[in-house]
């Protein structure tokens, strides 16, 4: 069992979580993830490693409530504990060698492109962070990401916190105004990172983008996270979650995202009654 250490709400959507797990926490790096089981009659989830604490033995996890799995881990305390807690799982980012990068998170995606941030300030590199959101209400992390980057922007699809526009707007000016990254990293909404790597595609920059498919066993057996990527079949929780941007189909992710949507809303709307 895996003991629940901090809870703490993000916004109204979003909830951030320390667990206990020493061995987990000793070898995780930005980029890879864990699956968790809430209790014996629970589904297993994927989540990435948004932090880990190497002295307290604990990792950080940020989750979404948008399914019935997310919803029954959001009803757990500091104090109580979670069934199976796996990791660390699939590659770490590699992030040697970069001089300067934008780390590009969109919602839920910056508590992902958080921590690639934090590795590649603790490497030396300069970091620009570009955070999306819908509205200013969800902002999070806002601090964090703050503290590991050389220059943050935040920007907002309504403008409600005075910067109207998306992160490709404000990546493209970056590029125009001379920023000369040598890596572009994109997290978030499938629509989001294929439309960063439309853009670096103009402009002939490496990007990577952390694919989160549907995942069961997360050790490359079961092919439910298959993707498309330069042609091949690859297993995003063995081969990545990392992938090449300008190399992955995303027509075929965004289809195979959408294939259990009816089976989850039904779960979910049956959870909540
Ligand atoms: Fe089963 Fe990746 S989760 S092959």
């Amino acid at each position: 069992m895996f003991t629940i250490v901090e809870k703490r709400i993000l916004n109204d959507s979003m909830t951030l979580m320390a667990v206990e797990a020493p061995y987990i926490a000793k070898k995780a790096k930005a980029g890879q993830f864990i699956i968790l089981r809430v209790n014996e009659f629970g589904e297993r989830i994927p989540l990435t490693v948004a932090d880990y604490d190497r002295e307290k033995g604990t990792i950080t996890i940020i989750y979404q409530k948008v399914g019935k799995t997310t919803l029954m881990l959001d009803q757990l305390n500091v104090g109580d504990a979670i069934l199976d807690f796996i990791g660390p799982l699939g590659k770490a980012t590699e992030l040697e060698g970069y001089k300067k990068v934008a780390v590009i998170g969109g919602g839920a995606g910056c508590a992902i492109a958080y921590p690639q941030a934090k590795a590649l300030h603790n490497m030396g590199a300069k970091v620009d962070m570009i955070a999306g959101f819908r509205n200013k209400d969800i902002i999070i992390l806002e601090d964090e990401m703050k503290a590991v980057s050389d220059h943050l922007i935040l920007t907002t699809d309504d403008g409600s916190n005075g910067n109207k526009g998306f992160v490709t707007d404000a990546l493209r000016k970056n590029i125009e105004d001379g920023a000369n990254y040598d890596l572009v990293i994109a997290i978030g909404p499938l629509v989001m990172m294929r439309a960063v790597c439309n853009l670096t595609k103009e402009y002939h920059i490496k990007t990577l983008i952390s694919m989160n498919p549907i995942m069961i066993d997360g050790t490359g057996m079961c092919g439910g996270c298959r993707l498309t990527v330069g042609g091949k079949t690859k297993f995003a929780c063995v081969d990545g979650p990392d992938f090449d941007g300008h190399e992955v189909d995303f027509d075929e992710a965004i289809k195979r995202s959408r294939t259990y949507f009816d089976a989850e809303k039904e779960a979910t709307h049956e959870y909540n009654c």
